[in-house]
């Protein structure tokens, strides 16, 4: 393939990738960003197995079959719960490619005894170093999320010295290789070996519900290194698709941390979760129940209903119920509305993937800004295995974990119906006082089971 070709080839997988990023920030398009980026990426792939010819085509389609098969079973497998850890193994993964691609070209260097450019050398230890700390890392957040270690935040005295200290190692280190051209390979190593303690020591202070904010940190860094590895390479599409990675996944990682008004330095720093705050408990107060049959009777003849979906509802799959339910209560003439939090369920955009599955359509889902105004001319809020999206201690409680996160205003409706099995709490591990709320009924059960109910008897009234 000329040179040319590659060159226009790149381009126009890379302005795929831009418009596939585009498409996917909104549901309606979502499905289309998405084939649009994977052409990009077929075209990038294509393109550079015709003009590397890096590696034979068996070893090539061997890596094919073998990680096709792979990611195929993970895929499948993966519960919808259980996606946010497999997202943070996936960014390790290609940390782990960069860290490979990075050392590789470092040590074929001191092998030919060739002579590496400055650039080359500076972003050969950059993709070291980012790519140790985001595989190390993001190993340290799956074992977190998937409850192999504990998911508190892990902190001892002088933390952040020993980080800084490490930290300032690995830049001496790595200065020391990029000027002694036949440098000795103990810096190496240990340029490695340190690197990925800092990306272990970098994670484990972070804990709870800043666990999200920390995957999507961890794919901008995958993005970061990428794109390091793509000038070591000089590989264009790779500089391309690294920078649209780690700046989308800082961009994420903001979003996340204004939805929790937290600052990013607060959550890499403030390890959320490692002593339990002085919440307030709920001693001496009752929460009222109600059951099926009344909870269908306030729907059935409520003018205006908003659901306030959250992890619960992913736990117990029932979004296809709440779909029914939904359309049952319209029928009779109720306007039902969904409240989406930005951090509800866990993972971003968790409760679009789940009501989309439902065929809820999109212009009933509201985001937190659009619809917290509308809670108080609401008359019946129904709550669905969500907990600390519509906990009130957020505003009131200044000694809570989740105070000064934004909210929903369950609160504010008429009435209000929380679905969830009893009186578990949510990821925060608090105690949530809209439960206690004299306005509130609590229908408890899987939200599976209860909705099913709630169903039946909607269409028998
Ligand atoms: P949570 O606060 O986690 O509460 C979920 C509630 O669902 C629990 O209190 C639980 O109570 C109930 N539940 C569990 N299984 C159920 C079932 N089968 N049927 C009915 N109810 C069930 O959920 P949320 O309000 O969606 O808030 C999300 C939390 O996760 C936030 O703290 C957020 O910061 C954090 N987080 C978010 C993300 C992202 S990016 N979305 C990622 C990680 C963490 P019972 O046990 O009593 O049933």
């Amino acid at each position: 393939m000329s040179h040319a070709a590659v060159i226009l080839s790149y381009l126009i997988a890379s302005v795929l990738f831009i418009l596939g990023l585009k498409w996917l920030s909104s549901p309606a398009t979502a499905v289309r960003g998405n084939r649009v980026s994977g052409a990009g990426m077929l075209i990038a792939i294509v393109v550079t197995l015709l003009d590397q010819a890096i590696l034979s085509f068996e070893v090539i389609v061997a890596g094919l079959v073998v990680g096709s098969a792979v990611g195929l079973w993970m895929a499948r497998s993966v519960k919808m719960t259980a996606m946010p850890q497999m997202v943070a193994l996936l960014n390790g993964l290609g940390g782990g490619a960069s860290l490979l691609v990075g050392g590789g070209e470092f040590l074929k260097s001191e092998l030919v005894n060739e002579n590496l450019t400055l650039d080359v050398s500076i972003t050969i230890q950059l993709s070291m170093l980012i790519g140790a700390v985001t595989i190390a890392g993001s190993l340290i957040a799956w074992a977190k999320l998937q409850e192999v270690m504990t998911g508190r935040a892990i902190t001892f005295p002088g933390q952040k010295v020993l980080n800084a200290l490490l930290f300032l190692a690995v830049v001496v280190l790595s200065a020391y290789q990029i000027s002694v051209p036949e440098s000795l390979l103990w810096p190496f190593y240990a340029v490695v070996g340190i690197s990925l303690l800092l990306g272990i020591l970098l994670v484990i202070p972070i804990g709870g519900a800043d666990m999200p904010v920390v995957i999507s940190l961890l794919n901008s860094y995958s993005g970061i290194a990428a794109a390091m590895t793509g000038f070591v390479i000089k590989n264009d599409v790779l500089i391309i698709a690294g920078a649209l990675v780690g700046s989308s996944g800082i961009i994420l990682s903001q979003i996340m941390c204004k939805a929790m008004n937290r600052s990013l330095a607060n959550v890499l720093f403030g390890a959320f979760g490692a002593t339990s705050a002085s919440t307030k408990t709920a001693e001496g107060l009752t929460a009222r129940q109600t059951a099926a049959d009344d909870a269908a009777v306030q729907l059935a003849y409520a003018k205006s209903v908003i659901v306030v979906p959250g992890y619960g509802l992913a736990v117990a799959q029932a979004q296809h119920l709440v779909r029914e339910m939904a359309d049952l209560i319209e029928k009779k003439g109720g306007e039902v509305k969904y409240a989406i939090h930005p951090v509800a369920g866990r993972m971003p955009g968790h409760m679009n993937v789940l009501l989309a599955e439902a065929n809820v359509p999109y212009d009933k889902l509201f985001d937190m800004d659009q619809i917290n105004a509308e809670f108080e001319r609401t008359d019946v809020c129904l709550v669905i295995g969500a907990n600390d999206v519509v906990n009130p201690a957020a505003r009131t409680d200044p000694g809570s974990p989740i105070y000064g996160m934004p909210i929903l205003n369950a609160d504010k409706a008429a009435s209000i119906i929380v679905l969830k099995r009893g009186m578990g709490a949510g990821f925060a591990g608090i105690e949530n006082e809209l439960f206690f709320n004299p306005k509130t009924a609590m229908l408890f059960g899987d939200a599976k089971g209860s909705l099913q109910k709630v169903v039946t008897e909607l269409k028998a009234l």
